[in-house]
């Protein structure tokens, strides 16, 4: 493939280290083929650290030589690959005590258990935190994330990543192999949803009145439909998708989703 042509308000960067999503594999399955229609051939591959070789005229906050990480936006992903052009409103320093690769391993993750747990969940210090599938990429930061906002976290995970997941801060762990979360774990002010429609229900029952479910893992909602420009049909579809799966984006329990998504 030919090197990127560099848009006046994006930076080159030249890639060191690109992390694998989960995403990756599903955009490479066909499943986001409505919402993200990408054409081949394609580039996968949306987590990257690496150094910047090149600036835009309109990029200002970088320079050649910065050690820099970044979740690339949506069509113009590609970090599998020597080089990448980024927008610098999604581009940030590294941070020095982390390596290339330890770097490339956050972005997504990381960005998608702040918007869970921070923005939409609104997570506070003594709040009590259900997180699925704490040994997942998603997992591992969300708990630490939690812990480090002074949340008590409960998690799911195999026998084989129990030490992990309490390694990482986890309070209570539950072996989802051998135990039922919804039997062990009650009065949950958020629960962080990854896993199926059946895990969805039972995690309904664990909520507090009031209390906050985040789900990650439906399709698309309404309000990304828009915000990537999608035309009327595809929104409709995403509007319809969402009301026959049974996987809301963001839910209190006993309350109208305050989004209108679903
Ligand atoms: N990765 C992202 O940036 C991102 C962004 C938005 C949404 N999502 C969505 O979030 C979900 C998780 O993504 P991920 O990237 O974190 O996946 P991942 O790294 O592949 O981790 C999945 C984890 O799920 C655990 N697991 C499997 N079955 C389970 C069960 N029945 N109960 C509890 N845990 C179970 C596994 O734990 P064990 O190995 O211990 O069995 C595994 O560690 C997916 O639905 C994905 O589409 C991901």
């Amino acid at each position: 493939m030919p090197s990127p042509e560099l848009r006046d308000d994006e930076v080159l960067v030249q890639v060191h280290a690109a992390g694998v999503n989960m995403l990756d594999a599903k955009i490479r399955d066909g499943e986001f083929k409505l919402i993200l229609p990408y054409r081949l051939p394609l580039l996968l591959g949306h987590d990257v650290a690496g150094v910047v070789v090149k600036v835009g005229p309109l990029a200002r906050r970088f320079k050649p030589g910065d050690e820099v990480y970044a979740r690339p936006d949506d069509f113009r992903i590609g970090t599998f690959a020597e080089y990448i052009a980024i927008r610098e409103e999604s581009l940030a320093i590294k941070p020095k005590a982390l390596s290339m690769e330890e770097a490339a391993s956050i972005p997504l993750v990381g960005l998608t258990a702040w918007q869970a747990l921070i923005e939409k969940a609104n997570l506070k210090k003594g709040q009590k935190v259900f997180i699925q599938a704490g040994s997942g990429g998603v997992g591992t930061f969300a708990i630490q994330l939690a812990k480090h906002v002074g949340a008590t976290v409960a998690t799911t995970t195999s026998s084989a990543n129990i030490d992990l997941v309490k390694s990482l801060g986890a309070d209570i762990v539950i072996d989802y192999k051998k135990d039922d979360f919804e039997k062990v774990l009650q009065n949950y002010d958020v629960v962080l949803h990854s896993q199926d429609a059946a895990a969805l229900e039972k995690s309904l029952r664990v909520l507090k009145p009031g209390g906050t479910l985040i789900s990650i893992s439906g399709p698309p909602d309404p309000a990304f439909a828009t915000g990537i420009g999608a035309p009327w049909f595809v929104k409709l579809i995403v509007r319809l998708l969402r009301s026959t799966t049974r996987t809301p984006c963001f839910m209190r329990r006993g309350r109208a989703c305050p989004m209108n998504n679903c």
